[in-house]
């Protein structure tokens, strides 16, 4: 795939297809336009499911991408080379990075690193609205173990692990209580 040409993207959330039909032509065209971009990156999140599932080996609905913003870097076909899903909590002043993928084609070209750049961008825009006590001052994700690449990717970029996430199937949790 063309790494050499793409725009990256914020969009407020993508699970709704938005109105094709009983508005004016110029917003109809736009929203026909976003529509084909949220198809692509519902099959994208899907080919993200399927490689974090063969990665970690949990089934693949656990990484179903959460509702919410997400920042997309398109093609100018607006095929989907990756994508950052994120959630605010500006009661812990954090940031959380649910989902990140970069299409396999695209990868080692500096394709993330444009997108966590587009975050960034979207929480600065969004402190100035905040009272400076409210502000948004971290970036967070979890990692899986055996997600050796993405271990990899984040310490060079600058992540720092800081906490250890634990999972217990509570079927086996309940014989040991
Ligand atoms: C993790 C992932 C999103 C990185 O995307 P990417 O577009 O290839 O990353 P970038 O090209 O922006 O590279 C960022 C940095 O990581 C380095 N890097 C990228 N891939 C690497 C690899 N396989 N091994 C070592 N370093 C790597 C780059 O060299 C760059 O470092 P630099 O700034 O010192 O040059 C991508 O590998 C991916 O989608 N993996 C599968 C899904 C996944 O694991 N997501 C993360 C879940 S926590």
């Amino acid at each position: 795939m063309d790494v050499l040409e793409y725009r990256v993207v914020l969009f407020e959330d993508r699970r709704e297809l938005k109105p094709e039909t009983g508005i004016d032509d110029v917003e109809a065209k736009k929203n026909a336009q976003e529509n084909i971009i949220f198809k692509n990156i519902w099959e994208a999140e899907k080919e993200y499911s399927k490689e974090l599932s063969e990665i970690t080996g949990y089934p693949e609905y656990v990484f179903n991408p959460y509702p919410g913003m997400i920042v997309a870097a398109l093609s100018d076909k607006n095929d989907v080379l990756g994508f950052i899903t994120i959630s605010l909590n500006l009661l812990n002043k954090s940031c959380w990075i649910a989902h990140s993928w970069v299409n396999k084609k695209c990868r080692k070209q500096g394709v993330y690193k444009l997108m966590l750049k587009r975050v960034i961008k979207a929480i600065e825009d969004i402190n100035k609205t905040l009272d400076p006590e409210r502000q948004i001052e971290r970036l967070e994700l979890g990692i899986f173990l055996s997600n050796a690449i993405s271990k990899k990717v984040h310490r060079k970029i600058g992540f720092l692990p800081v906490a250890r996430l634990c999972s217990a199937e509570i079927k086996k949790i309940s014989e040991k209580l």
